[in-house]
């Protein structure tokens, strides 16, 4: 009898072992979640989107479909998401008011230096508006269009669009990202994985939203995963290109507030770029701001890259490229054919939790692969996404939305939801 216990447990610790469910060298666990799959509930429509609604009762996700010019696309925004872009914005700014006020405390980490002395003397609204100012030259028209009907749709004042919008212009996400392809990954597909690692007490994270966007104003559908009352891109997928981001600590070069806001570059890399080699071109020709790390994926060549992005240099880094630049290789982040990834700490990084498993699992990496690294490498706090170009799917996960719910469970200890972007890239306005 004692030798059976005794084997039972042995094969039980066995089989934690065996699934992956222990990683000597990750702080966290495996996301104890099976994958959400059920189908999206169609819940409101108007002249220019559907809103659908996915996920179980405290963990909803909207799916919202725009279609048509970038006017009509943000109208539709503003008015089938007037409550939850009202509910956004009334709280966002005394939020990030408070994170400035209290930034040598608590926040220091999260905004970049040269904003911490404008914020000082000019104080918050100051701050986004002269961001403005300095990157209007540099924004495509079709942005403030879409302000304009996100604006004009939900009744916000467009002035206070146009400021929420400034605000990843002065902001610092730690954040990781992966990109994995061929001979890596169980089907030989790219998949692509972005934590977002930002203050989950950003009230942001009260009304998560999957915009599916339908120009007809020229370039791609494509998706992305931000929040009510938010046109940017932090994390999207257009089948064709998909992106990432990371803020750069240890860039040692200058900066420049006047440019374009790296949002809105990212996300027309996904709405009008069909490969790696075209979003290289337009981030090399931009007029860039920010030190931040891209991912880049794209179906076309089935691969992806890293990207030092900054005001002075833009630094490529593929399979063979050693990674951090002009560090020597850390023991932690050694190359791993076929895979491209960075973990949420400053690089060089010495934690070898992301590139133990992605060794261990190399061959056989999987959406699943993904979801569990969120958990045991605790990134994604705010948000996290899976990419899977083969399926044409997206997995996402938001930290808890509900005020009540303290402490706020992060993004990588929630359920993950299915997206099925090949139904709604797919779908017509009708
Ligand atoms: C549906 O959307 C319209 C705006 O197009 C809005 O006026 C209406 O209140 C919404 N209905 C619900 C039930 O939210
Ligand atoms: C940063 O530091 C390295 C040397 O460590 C130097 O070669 C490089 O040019 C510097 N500047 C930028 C913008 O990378
Ligand atoms: C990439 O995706 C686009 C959009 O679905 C598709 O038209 C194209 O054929 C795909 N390219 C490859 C090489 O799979
Ligand atoms: C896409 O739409 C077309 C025409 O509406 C339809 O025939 C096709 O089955 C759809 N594909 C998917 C994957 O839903």
């Amino acid at each position: 009898m004692k030798i059976v216990i005794y084997l039972s447990a042995i094969l039980f610790i066995f089989s934690i072992f065996y699934s992956g469910g222990v990683n000597a060298q990750c702080s966290g666990s495996p996301n104890p979640y099976p994958i959400y799959t059920e189908a999206a509930v169609l819940v409101n429509t108007s002249s220019h989107g559907k809103l659908y609604v996915t996920g179980p009762s405290d963990n909803l996700v909207n799916i919202l479909n725009v279609y048509g010019t970038a006017y009509q696309r943000g109208f539709a925004h503003g008015s089938l998401m007037k409550a939850q872009v009202d509910n956004v914005y009334a709280d966002f700014f005394g939020f990030i008011t408070e994170m400035v006020n209290e930034l040598v405390k608590k926040y220091a980490d999260y905004l970049p230096l040269e904003f911490v002395d404008l914020i000082e003397k000019a104080g918050i609204g100051a701050a986004l508006d002269l961001t403005a100012v300095l990157t209007k030259d540099f924004t495509p028209q079709h942005f403030f269009d879409e302000m304009q009907g996100l604006a004009d749709g939900s009744g916000i004042p467009y002035k206070t669009v146009l400021r929420l919008h400034m605000f990843p212009e002065l902001i610092k996400a730690a954040c990781s990202m992966i990109g994995a392809w061929g001979g890596a990954t169980a089907n030989s597909g790219l998949l692509q994985l972005r934590a977002l690692d930002f203050n989950p007490e950003a009230p942001l994270r009260y009304h998560p939203v999957v915009i599916v966007s339908h120009p007809t104003d020229g370039g791609n559908t494509f998706s992305s995963l931000a929040w009510a009352g938010f046109i940017g891109t932090m994390t999207g997928y257009s089948q064709r290109t998909a992106i990432c981001e990371k803020y750069w600590f240890a860039y040692n070069g200058t900066s420049s507030r006047s440019g374009t806001p790296w949002h809105f570059l990212l996300r027309d890399i996904l709405q009008y770029d069909s490969s790696i080699d075209d979003a290289l071109n337009r981030i090399y020709n931009a007029h860039r701001t920010c030190s931040i790390y891209v991912g880049l994926g794209s179906n076309t060549t089935n691969d992806f890259r890293a990207v030092e992005y900054s005001h002075q240099v833009v630094r490529v880094f593929d399979d063979q490229t050693p990674f951090p630049a002009f560090a020597p290789q850390p023991a932690a982040h050694p190359l791993i054919p076929e895979v491209v990834y960075i973990d949420k700490h400053v690089q060089p990084s010495n934690d070898a939790c992301l590139s133990s498993v992605l060794q261990k699992q190399h061959g056989a990496i999987n959406v699943q692969t993904y979801i569990d690294i969120t958990g045991l490498a605790e990134t994604g706090d705010l948000h996290a996404a899976v990419y899977d170009f083969t399926a044409n799917q997206m997995y996402v996960s938001v930290a808890s939305q509900d005020p009540s719910v303290i402490p706020i469970i992060p993004a990588y200890q929630r359920q993950f939801l299915q997206i099925d972007l090949e139904y709604f890239f797919n779908e017509s306005f009708e």
